[in-house]
């Protein structure tokens, strides 16, 4: 049984959850936080788990086998690095971090401590995705030199206030499906 501590439980937090549930038998919820004391609450009280405000008190816990940071993206490096640092398995949502050196400081601590760091690009598990991967691996197109690529999300148009800032969304299409494509 993996005792898991959610960080961050904002839209994407309903689909870990749901997650959770199926995943019942091998997981517990042990913890939830969220800076948004009424969004941990909430949670807590459906999963009869506690909650925090400060990410670091459930890095403390020793029962902590492994965390889910679902925050913000300017948030993921600080946060992965420090439950690297405390010894932390980690589910990490995409992107990784906002720069270069914060996914590789990422890596390093990850390396460091010996524990898992899986990033969640979830699509790269649909079956469309792996056929289009295979079908590029087996060569039969030759060499990639160019790849053109549409997503069309159907959803709120609903935009939290770090999505629309470039210091804590980061940039590109390819970096933030999602929010560059609402935008
Ligand atoms: N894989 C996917 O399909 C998918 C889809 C949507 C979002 N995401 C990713 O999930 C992550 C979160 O996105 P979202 O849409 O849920 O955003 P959101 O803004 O709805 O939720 C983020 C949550 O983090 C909380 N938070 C902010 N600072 C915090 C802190 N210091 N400590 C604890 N909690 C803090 C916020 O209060 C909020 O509840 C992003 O990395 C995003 O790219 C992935």
């Amino acid at each position: 049984m993996i005792h898991l501590a959610l960080i961050g439980c904002g839209s994407i937090s309903r689909d870990h959850l749901m997650a959770l549930r199926v995943l019942g038998d091998r997981f517990r919820l042990i913890w939830v936080v969220d800076v948004d004391e009424e969004a941990a609450r909430r949670v807590a009280d459906e999963w009869g788990c506690r909650w925090t405000t400060d990410y670091r008190r459930v890095l403390e816990d020793p029962r902590v086998d492994a965390v889910d940071i679902a925050t913000p993206h300017h948030l993921h490096a600080e946060m992965a690095v420090a439950s690297a640092e405390a010894g932390k398995h980690i589910f990490l949502e995409k992107p990784m971090a906002t720069t270069l050196e914060d996914a590789d400081r990422i890596i390093a601590a990850a390396d460091r401590a010996g524990v898992v760091l899986m990033v969640g690009y979830v699509f790269r598990y649909r079956p469309a995705f792996r056929r289009l991967h295979d079908m590029v691996a087996d060569g039969r197109y030759g060499r990639p030199f160019l790849a053109h690529g549409l997503m069309e999300v159907y959803g709120p148009h609903f935009l939290a206030p770090w999505m629309k800032r470039k210091d804590q969304l980061g940039g590109g299409a390819l970096f933030s499906a999602e929010g560059t494509c609402w935008i």
